[in-house]
Parts: structure tokens; sequence; C-alpha cells
């Protein structure tokens, strides 16, 4: 579907953007023609993603440090895009962590930074977001949960509270701003073959994370009448 789909002149937003899933997203972005933004906490792997990107790409790829935990910084961000893309169209909120531990092995630091990563952030960034689109007419967003956002599992419990939640969130918001002409898409993929998680080894047969940036593209490229409001992926056939 994605084949000749153009984002020319598009502003695109990925939290990120540095690794793995969000690194695929904000090139594939940059290949269709789009101009994009990624943020994360490490200005060194900023300064290596956009200087690595794919040399095919036809939109541009700029970064700027931030702790999406903290909303003035997302504020300060979005003030970052408004003055060096000079718009949002498009808003993926990726960055995420994982931390895996029973109820009683996690921290308070631990239910904070992974709630506050994965859940409020998000809300940070819509925050910034919509009205910035309501002026251009209009956006798509697109939040990258997991399968474990409806199966939880032992040492989850962060983790999967805070992307249950994230879908909860995800529904309410396309229902609150469809008729602003945005549409809001949650992908849920299993296991992908990034770096995520300590706990979790690289393998050929996860996801890759390129896979989960072709959804992306596809539901950017359904026509404007269509929303896809939520995609469920997983490896064809698992490791044991
Ligand atoms: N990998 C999987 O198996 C899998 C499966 C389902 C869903 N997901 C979801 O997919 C998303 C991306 O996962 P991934 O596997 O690509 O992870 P990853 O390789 O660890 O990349 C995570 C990205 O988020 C950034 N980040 C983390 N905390 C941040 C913060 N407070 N502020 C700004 N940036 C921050 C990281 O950069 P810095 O660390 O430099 O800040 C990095 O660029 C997450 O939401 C994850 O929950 C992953």
């Amino acid at each position: 579907m994605t084949n000749n789909f153009s984002l020319n002149g598009k502003f695109a937003v990925v939290t990120g953007g540095t690794k793995g899933i969000g690194k695929a997203i904000a090139e594939a972005l940059a290949v269709a023609g789009a101009s994009v933004a990624i943020c994360a906490r490490s200005q060194a792997e900023i300064t290596s993603t956009v200087a690595g990107i794919n040399p095919r790409i036809r939109g541009i790829v700029i970064g700027k440090v931030v702790d999406l935990r903290n909303s003035d910084e997302v504020s300060g961000f979005f003030e970052f895009v408004d003055s060096e893309l000079g718009g949002i169209d498009i808003l993926v909120n990726n960055a995420g962590v994982g931390i895996f531990r029973s109820v009683r092995d996690l921290t308070i630091s631990d239910w904070r930074t992974t709630l506050e990563t994965n859940l409020s952030a998000v809300f940070y960034c819509c925050h910034e977001a919509l009205p910035r689109m309501i002026i251009r007419g209009g956006g798509s967003i697109v939040n990258i949960s997991s399968l474990a956002g409806r199966n939880p599992f032992a040492g989850g419990a962060a983790y999967n509270a805070s992307k249950f939640a994230l879908n909860g969130f995800s529904e309410a918001l396309m229902l609150d701003h469809r008729n602003d002409n945005i549409r809001v898409t949650y992908v849920m993929p299993g296991s992908v073959d990034t770096g995520f998680s300590p706990r979790s080894e690289r393998a050929p047969w996860k996801i890759a994370p390129e896979d989960v940036a072709q959804v992306v593209m596809d539901v950017l490229a359904m026509p404007e009448r269509t929303l896809i409001s939520r995609v469920e992926m997983r490896p064809s056939r698992p490791g044991k």
C-alpha cells in the first residue's frame, strides 16, 4: 500500500527516535518525504542517529535532547519543532521503558519512571500537538503500545499498567478529536527485535522494527475518510 505514498511537505515528531522502533519509524517517515523531529535523553545518540540516517531519504531529520517525563521539557521540544519545522502533522508517541519486577520488588522510582514515560509523557505530547494540528486542519497521532496492554504477565505490573492505560487513553483521545480531523491509532506489537529490555535477547524470529514502521506508514496512508484505531501485531512463529 505504501510504495508510492508521499509525505512531502508534512511535519512529523517521533519520540524516542534514536533506537529500535522509533528510529525505524523516523527513517520511514523521512524516506516518504516528511520532515521529522526526534527526541531522546542522550545527545550523543541523537547526533549519531541524525548523522547516520538512511541516505535515500527525501525529507530531513533533526533532533533535540528531551526527558519526556518533564512537561516543561516537552513544551520546549514543541517550541523547537515550531521554529525548526514550522508545524506538526504527525505525532508518533514511541518512547517507552520496560522495568520488569514483581510488585514487591518494584521501587517507587521504577513505578514512576514507567508510568511517567509510557503514559504521562504521551499526554504531555498530545496536549502540545493537538492545538497545533487543529490550526493546520488535522493530523495523525500514532501511539506505540504493546500486547502487554492487553495481556498481563508476572513481573509486568508497572509495564502492563502503563500500556493498559495507554490503550484506554488512546481510544478516548480518538473519540475526543476525530471530528477535528485528527486520526488516533494505537499499535500493539508483540516481541520486537530491539535492545528494549535486558531480559529479552535479540532474535531473528521477532518482529523487525522496520515491520512496525511499515504498519505506521500503512496507517498514515489510509484514505482520510478511514481511521485505523487499533493494530495488533505479533511474530508469525514465536521462538520457544
Ligand atoms: N521491543 C519490544 O519488544 C516492544 C514490544 C512492544 C512494544 N514496544 C514499545 O515500543 C516502544 C519503543 O521500544 P523499543 O524496543 O524501540 O525501545 P528502545 O530500543 O529501548 O528505544 C526507546 C527509545 O525511547 C527513548 N526514551 C526512553 N525514555 C525516554 C525519556 N524519558 N525521554 C525521552 N526519550 C526516552 C530512548 O532514548 P534514551 O534512552 O536515550 O532516552 C530510545 O530512543 C516502547 O514504547 C515500547 O514499550 C516494544
